[in-house]
């Protein structure tokens, strides 16, 4: 399936100079967003995983429906201030702007491996912090699945050891 013919761009948003890259007219279609989560599974259908990890609030409906295809569990990472319990909060830079990142201390299990999925690759900032959190947690990153890639943006160059899967690149 031609994904991109499903992601609207829409230049200038949320600022000027910012090629936007819309994923909910591929969410939206039931048989597209189905498929492109079914074509990640494919992407990373060589690692074990164990848990899936997503940034809200886009990393959740990619995250979300990826773990259930594999049928193992999702860990939410939030912004800060959202999670109930015990957190581990890492700040970041993001493409437009600044912010924290948070999930529970007992979200992982030490050993267990974590592949974080989100919708987006851009700077690279969003994924790093989630990287550091599953970390710093005791959790074994195994790859980062992403819908887009935005590659004149380097975002993977951030990624220390982590194997990259990217469906869709610009
Ligand atoms: C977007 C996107 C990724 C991140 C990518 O999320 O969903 O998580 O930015 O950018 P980066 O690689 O430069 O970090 P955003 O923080 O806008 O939040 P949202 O999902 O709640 O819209």
């Amino acid at each position: 399936m031609d994904f991109k013919q499903h992601i609207r761009v829409i230049e200038d948003f949320p600022q000027p100079g910012i090629s936007f890259k819309d994923i909910t007219t591929l969410l939206k279609n039931g048989e597209a967003y189905r498929e492109a989560i079914l074509a990640m599974k494919e992407l990373i259908k060589e690692k074990e995983i164990d848990l899936i990890a997503g940034p809200e609030a886009r990393g959740f409906v990619v995250g979300a429906p990826l773990a259930y295809a594999l049928g193992v569990g999702f860990i939410p990472i939030r912004k800060s201030g959202k999670l109930p319990g015990e957190t581990l909060e890492v700040g970041y830079d993001l493409e437009y702007g600044t912010d924290k990142l948070a999930m529970h201390t007992d979200a992982i299990q030490p050993g267990q491996k974590v592949l974080i999925a989100d919708d987006l690759l851009a700077t690279g900032g969003t994924i790093s912090t989630s990287v550091n959190l599953v970390r710093q947690l005791g959790g074994e990153v195994v790859g980062a699945a992403f819908l887009i890639e935005l590659v004149d943006l380097q975002g993977r160059n951030k990624l220390d050891k982590v194997d990259v899967f990217t469906l869709l690149q610009y």
